[in-house]
């Protein structure tokens, strides 16, 4: 059972279909991508646990994949003592779905290096709070993802207007913000890390990302990381997600800064930025590891087949439109050493994810010359 049926879930079910899973699509709306290829689906408010917990006995699954955080992750400790297996487990999604919970685990717990950071529930200790931290630094709701909610401050009369912003866009019940340290960092990355039921804990060859309002536009790999900071924040995933515990995969990622390698955040899923693997980076993309991990099929090692860069197709920035047609497909199949995917999102918002471009050539390829590629073939795509 997928809860989410996104881009990420769609590839995750195709890995899923091509080792004959059977398998229940779950999201708020109908279609998604993941339910065209799922054998069934259900369409449920997933902060709902009554609406969750019906499916889960109607269906009886196996396991339960979560592909997004805002889930009442709070019944997974349940469905665990029923016997169902939670990817990567209980314990996992219910750290990751709120930023407080995992940045408390990783600084104070595991003793992580991230960026300076303090909470506030209100105006006046958010004031207070930013003063501590210093100018500039960054303001997120707690519960949120993509860059919903969040802003940097950079000069006092933003205050207001960021922790207007952290509470309105944040989900769920929570009126509290973090507040970090705005890290100014020389590149970062997502580092995908694989654990295993009966196996070591293996690493992708780390991928960089370039953020825009918050969301990810592009991403390559390898990115160019010295060998110490690729070790150090090896370390550092090993060490979270074996706090976390449970088989799978996970994004972990980090800023690589002045001051060394800086842990940030991580899912306990496949990662956007990761989508990158779907131009035959690696023996196995992100989605067939995760797949292989959570079913308990050893893996015995990752390897670069291939450099490779992606980006994003995006919806206009001007208004939401139903059943939105693709055009410059024709165009895109012109240029060597690509590919594209289309999500098949029955809706468009502004600046919404409707499928990516991904760029592929030989180890060893100029990085740059794949980023442009990849940007080439997805401003080809015309969604309208
Ligand atoms: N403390 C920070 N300093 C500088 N940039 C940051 C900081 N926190 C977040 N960012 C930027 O914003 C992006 C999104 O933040 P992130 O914490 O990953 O939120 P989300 O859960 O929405 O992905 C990051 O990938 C990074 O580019
Ligand atoms: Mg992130």
């Amino acid at each position: 059972m997928l809860l989410g049926s996104g881009e990420l879930g769609k590839e995750f079910v195709i890995s899923a279909q091509r080792l004959g899973q059977y398998v229940i699509a779950v999201d708020s709306y109908d279609n998604a991508p993941a339910m065209q290829v799922a054998d069934t689906r259900e369409v449920i408010d997933m902060l709902d646990g009554e609406a969750l917990d019906a499916i889960v006995a109607k269906h009886q699954p196996d396991l339960i994949v979560p592909e997004i955080e805002a889930i009442r992750t709070e019944r997974f400790y349940d469905y665990e003592k029923q016997g169902i297996q939670v990817v990567p487990s209980a314990k996992a999604a219910n750290f990751t779905m709120n930023r407080k919970a995992i940045r408390d685990l990783a600084a104070k717990d595991l003793g992580l290096k991230t960026a300076k950071y303090r909470y506030a529930t209100s105006l006046e200790e958010m004031k207070a709070a930013v003063e501590e931290i210093g100018i500039p630094c960054v303001v997120k709701p707690l519960m949120s993802s993509s860059g919903k909610g969040q802003s940097t401050i950079k000069t006092e009369e933003d205050i207001e207007k960021s922790w207007n912003m952290a509470t309105t866009k944040s989900r769920g019940d929570l009126n509290e913000v973090i507040i970090e340290e705005f890290i100014n960092f020389r590149t970062e990355i997502t580092l995908l890390t694989v654990t295993q039921k009966n196996g070591k804990t293996l690493f992708c060859p780390p991928i960089g990302h370039r953020q825009e309002r918050g969301d990810y536009q592009e991403s390559w790999q390898p990115s160019g990381v010295t060998p110490e900071e690729l070790a150090e924040a090896e370390r550092m995933a090993d060490l979270v997600t074996k706090e976390l515990t449970g088989a799978g995969l996970w994004g972990v990622e980090f800023f690589m800064g002045d001051e060394g390698v800086v842990f940030s955040e991580l899912s306990p899923r496949p990662h956007d930025t990761g989508m990158v693997t779907l131009g035959n980076t690696q023996n196995f993309n992100e989605f067939e590891l995760h797949l292989r991990a959570v079913l308990g099929l050893p893996i015995e090692e990752i390897t670069l087949e291939q450099a490779g860069a992606s980006a994003v197709i995006l919806a206009p920035g001007d208004s939401a439109k139903q059943n939105p047609i693709y055009s410059g497909l024709e165009e895109t199949a012109t240029i060597p050493k690509s590919d594209v995917r289309i999500f098949g999102k029955p809706e468009t918002r502004p600046f919404r994810r409707m499928g990516v471009a991904v760029a592929f050539d030989k180890p060893g390829t100029d990085m740059q010359s794949l980023r442009d590629r990849a940007k080439e073939v997805a401003d080809k795509v015309k969604v309208s």
